[in-house]
């Protein structure tokens, strides 16, 4: 534990006066959707008490007791006014049936299309109010500004900003999955922080960096002193760090780093791998090796996030690429990654249809292509010289 660390236990934790987070911490989770969430996770709910009281977000519907429990350490669940789901998936609206039983006056806020999901999962009926995009609601001496910000990451998402406390509750927007006591990004380890948000960014968000562009444009206008997410730490110190992070994934913004994706049967796809590896560190270029036997596929797209190369190989078997290279394509291609160059490789015996097929699924994430190694049978010294001499001269225009 860091110095200067409040643990929360099960209590809530005032994060400015009045407002408190009342989420919940999933310790134990590893996978959120086939997303390694190796450090777990939390799905932060924050209570505002005014002359009306708010609830922001819930949790998932197996966190429930844990936040009824650090609400009720606050004030009596019942005298809930407001629900404000800024988000239709279940992490975060998971509970608010629970919480409407014991808030039966509560109304739900959410976006039009909110509300369509809302009733989708949850069966028609029930007390909503829709907010528009810049419409305000007020609580007493707090007003709440509602900010659309649809594919941030669904077409529901809004984020909700409480001025006069200059606080942003962005929802999934810079969350990480990152179980901890600790509630603030002074209070544990930075890098861990933006590793983890890195890592959510790559894996969620990743392919609606349009939409983050837009969402950041529009709360670039906001005066921000806390950014309160859905998931993980809450930002007070670093701000400035996180939305430039933002800024640069949106962009897919990239360096001279190859990552080297590869699966292999005898090795000999792995060999023309490292071959491939001293080309790109000749040039220069930073390089990452993750055989799919040892990488998680969430890890290696992260690391992909800022990669200009991703390079791929499989072997052939059964006339086809293995099946971990056809699940991380698959993966990584949903995830959207643009401006990348990508370059398609791998050993044979015979027929070799490994190869094209890597590199057409490569071609059709609408990389720039380098050209395709093949080798047949088991690539030995000279063969893999040549390769990285070759590989090299290509990179040379680059
Ligand atoms: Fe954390 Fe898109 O839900």
């Amino acid at each position: 534990m860091m110095k200067g660390t409040e643990v929360c236990g099960m209590n809530p934790v005032e994060i400015k006066n009045n407002i408190y987070w009342v989420g919940g911490i999933d310790w134990s989770l590893r996978n959120f959707h086939g997303y390694l969430t190796q450090r777990g996770s939390t799905y932060n709910a924050y209570l505002v008490i005014d002359e009306k009281v708010t609830l922001i977000d819930t949790v998932k519907h197996y966190l429930f007791d844990e936040m009824l429990e650090r609400i009720s350490a606050v004030i009596d669940p019942s005298r809930i006014d407001y629900i404000i789901a800024n988000h239709v998936e279940m992490d975060h609206s998971g509970s608010i049936p629970r919480m409407r039983g014991v808030a039966p006056g509560a109304t739900v806020i959410t976006s039009p299309t909110g509300q369509k999901g809302l009733q989708e999962h949850f069966g028609p009926g029930g007390d909503y109010r829709v907010v528009q995009s810049g419409e305000t609601m007020n609580t007493g001496k707090h007003s709440f500004t509602f900010v659309h910000t649809p594919m941030v990451h669904w077409p529901d998402n809004m984020v909700t900003y409480l001025s006069d406390q200059e606080i942003l509750f962005s929802n999934d927007a810079f969350g990480q999955h990152l179980a901890t006591s600790e509630r603030f990004d002074d209070e544990y380890f930075l890098d861990v922080i933006i590793q983890e948000a890195r890592k959510y960014y790559a894996n969620i968000v990743l392919p609606y960096g349009a939409q983050v562009k837009k969402a950041l444009d529009a709360v670039s206008g906001l005066k921000i002193g806390t950014i309160a997410p859905s998931h993980g730490i809450i930002w007070r110190r670093h701000i400035s760090e996180i939305l430039s992070n933002y800024a640069g994934w949106c962009s897919n913004r990239t360096v001279q780093k190859a990552v080297i994706v590869y699966d292999t049967m005898w090795h000999s796809t792995r060999e023309i791998a490292y071959s491939i590896q001293r080309a790109f560190e000749n040039r220069g270029c930073a390089t990452r090796m993750m055989g799919l036997q040892e990488n998680h596929i969430s890890d290696i797209m992260t690391e992909l996030i800022d990669a200009r190369f991703v390079c791929v190989g499989s072997p052939t078997l059964n006339n086809n690429m293995l099946p971990t290279v056809s699940a991380f394509l698959t993966y990584m291609k949903g995830l959207a990654p643009k401006q990348r160059v990508g370059l398609a490789f791998g050993s044979y015996g015979w027929g070799g249809q490994s190869i094209g097929q890597v590199e057409e699924a490569l071609k059709s994430c609408g990389f720039e292509m380098l050209e395709s190694i093949r080798c047949k049978y088991v690539p030995r010294g000279e063969m893999l010289k040549e390769i990285e001499k070759k590989l090299e001269t290509s990179l040379e225009s680059l």
